[in-house]
């Protein structure tokens, strides 16, 4: 599907009306977005949250899942002892009366320990295709109108997530069956043998806590160690440069993703996709658009269009 602007603008405002934006204070927001559409796309990133944030949450009824748990490394004594890992660590992840040092210090554990049994348990790229294949996970609608936009306008889409990035970009070419030239992962990135089986892990651990702290700062190293030549040196010090930023995310600790710059305008955009009444409060405060309900990507196309 190619949509002209005409027609994305059509259906983002329909998208808009149908779906309501929750926004704390309006004025501000027409403030930045002025000073961010005055500025320049050059100017602009866009920074994304993967798990909840790019996909759905619900689908057709089911909970959407996430890179982590969608896969299935084809050896069940292994998915159970990851399994088991999942049960003791998540409750952990979100307990509220563990000191955050502590906190860290468990998460690097899961973590470690995670990746440790997917190279211990012998996980192929073949079973990450049939996991990706076999999985409950889709984007939500909107999106792929959203990166041709930004990729139109050369505007870097930087998606950061303490999930794993080998299956994240498989999601991309198996629900979309394409690439976008601006969009880049950062996550936990895979190195595999020639015969395809797992044998490490690039880089430093990006985990759910050292994600929303120091993620901007390792978009550089990542990327250098990829060998990927689109990626380089200077593509960190052009994401340095581009001092306004669109950032979305699901979980207020998604804020975090932008610390590691020094921005001068940043629209947030919250997805509130769980216990609405109990959050919305503290949603609103956070983020300067929350949308509730699962909602598509059309508001923030809409958005966009706006910026640049
Ligand atoms: P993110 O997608 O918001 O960056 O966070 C990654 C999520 O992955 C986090 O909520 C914990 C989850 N996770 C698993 O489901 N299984 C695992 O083995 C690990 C290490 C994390």
């Amino acid at each position: 599907r190619v949509f002209s602007s005409r027609d994305r603008k059509t259906l983002a405002s329909t998208a808009m009306s149908r779906e309501n934006a929750v926004i704390r204070d309006r004025e501000s927001l027409e403030r930045k977005t002025a000073a961010i559409r005055s500025a320049g796309a050059s100017k602009l990133q866009v920074i994304a949250d993967f798990d909840g944030t790019l996909t759905k949450y619900s689908i057709n009824g089911r909970r959407g899942q996430t890179s982590h748990g969608l896969l299935q490394q084809g050896n069940t004594e292994y998915d159970e002892k990851r399994q088991a890992l999942y049960d003791y660590y998540h409750p952990l992840e979100y307990s509220p009366t563990i000191p955050i040092e502590e906190k860290t210090k468990l998460m690097e554990e899961w973590w470690e320990k995670t990746h440790g049994l997917l190279i211990e348990g012998g996980l192929t790229f073949d079973a990450i295709k049939k996991s990706v294949a076999d999985a409950t996970i889709s984007f939500r609608d909107g999106l792929v109108e959203l990166f041709e936009y930004l990729e139109e306008k050369d505007v870097p889409v930087l998606i950061f997530s303490a999930g794993l990035a080998d299956i994240i970009e498989e999601v991309f070419r198996q629900k979309l069956h394409r690439s976008f030239k601006n969009v880049k992962v950062v996550s936990n990135r895979m190195v595999f043998d020639n015969n395809g089986r797992l044998i490490s892990f690039k880089g430093k651990t990006i985990h759910v806590l050292n994600k929303n702290e120091h993620a901007l700062d390792m978009a550089a190293p990542v990327h250098d160690k990829l060998g990927d030549p689109n990626g380089s040196v200077d593509d960190y010090t052009m994401v340095k440069n581009r001092t306004n930023v669109l950032l979305l995310g699901d979980h207020i600790g998604d804020l975090g993703m932008s610390d590691g710059l020094n921005y001068d305008n940043r629209i947030s955009v919250g997805f509130l996709n769980d216990n609405i009444e109990k959050s919305i409060e503290s949603y609103k405060e956070a983020f300067d658009v929350v949308y509730l309900n699962d909602a598509s990507m059309w508001g923030v196309v809409d958005l966009v269009s706006q910026l640049c």
